[in-house]
């Protein structure tokens, strides 16, 4: 099976608005794996292009490191994202996220831009990264059309504030009136090779919150989480990566597997537990994430 690792290891997203360089000259020293400059609704509707000129620019004179560099684009139906690709693509950010993607037409479309992109700088075929957000009704329903819609796409970006608007949910700190969608974007991600990441948390005074939430979502199968504050990456980076505790687990497991499967037992008892196939995947799991 083709693991989800085999692409760039995303625990952090750090958004900030496109027209901020002072908040992108921050990211792009920060302790964060992908910084997302956002077009979309961190930015003003009047700002729009000023946003797209700054990004532009940070993206040509920052250094961001190792840092992964993505460009959140308006929605197609706005008719901006053919500039917005215009105006970036020859500053090699690492790729775009189409947000409130809805059916695979969404994805068809920015692929077909970003396809051209290449072609005209010359750049290798799916240089571009793609990533599409489930943040709407119809996104949910359609996860299986938006996850299989393009090779090129890597993840999905689950965003519950726009979800909550879109079907009159109430946001609570427990979140079970978007556990649905949140639990349906990680399957389908899984379903489809693709990483999954994790709504945002918007109280950013909250650190025990946030821990709270991230822990929750790993336990869900999220891999990583998008975050709005820079004081948030660095908990969530912790979230997402396995405990000394948890490898030492999870080596122990697999051990005990090789030797139990040798002997002839598939099933076995491991710290008072039982411990078959399933548990065999998910110790791996865990190892895989920590190189
Ligand atoms: N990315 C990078 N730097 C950020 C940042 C972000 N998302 N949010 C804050 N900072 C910087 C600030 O510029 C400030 O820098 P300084 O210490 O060098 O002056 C520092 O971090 C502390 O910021 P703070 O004063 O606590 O917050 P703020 O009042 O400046 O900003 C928000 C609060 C919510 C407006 C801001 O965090 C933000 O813009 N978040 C992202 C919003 C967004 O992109 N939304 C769309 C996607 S959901
Ligand atoms: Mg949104």
């Amino acid at each position: 099976m083709a693991l989800q690792n085999e692409h760039f290891a995303r625990r952090s997203l750090l958004f900030m608005p496109g027209d901020s360089m002072k908040k992108i000259q921050k990211a792009a020293g920060w302790e964060v794996d992908s910084v997302i400059l956002d077009l979309e609704d961190g930015v003003a509707q009047k700002r729009k292009v000023e946003a797209r000129t700054t990004v532009s620019e940070a993206l040509q004179t920052l250094d961001f490191g190792g840092r992964e560099r993505l460009v959140r684009l308006n929605h197609v139906s706005t008719g901006l994202p053919p500039a917005e690709i215009e105006a970036t693509a020859a500053r090699r950010p690492d790729g775009y996220i189409i947000p409130k993607a809805e059916e695979a037409a969404d994805l068809h479309a920015i692929d077909r831009l970003l396809e051209a992109a290449e072609l005209r700088l010359g750049l290798e075929a799916g240089a571009l990264r793609l990533f599409a957000m489930i943040e709407t009704a119809l996104g949910v329903m359609n996860l299986q059309e938006i996850a299989r819609a393009t090779p090129r796409l890597e993840g999905l970006i689950f965003g519950a504030e726009d979800l909550a608007g879109d079907i009159g949910a109430v946001r609570t700190p427990a979140a079970w009136e978007v556990f649905y969608a949140r639990s349906a974007v990680v399957t389908a991600a899984a379903a489809y090779n693709l990483q999954a990441f994790d709504m945002v948390f918007t109280d950013f005074h909250d650190d025990a919150g946030l821990e709270a939430e991230s822990r929750f979502a790993r336990q869900l199968g999220y891999t990583g989480k998008t975050c709005i504050h820079p004081n948030q990456t660095p908990i969530v980076n912790r979230a997402f990566s396995p405990s000394p505790a948890e490898l030492d687990h999870a080596q122990r497991l697999i051990e005990a597997f090789e030797t139990q499967q040798a002997a002839g037992a598939g099933a076995f008892t491991f710290n008072g537990k039982m411990v078959d196939m399933p548990m065999l995947v998910a110790a791996r799991k865990v190892l895989e994430r920590a190189t």
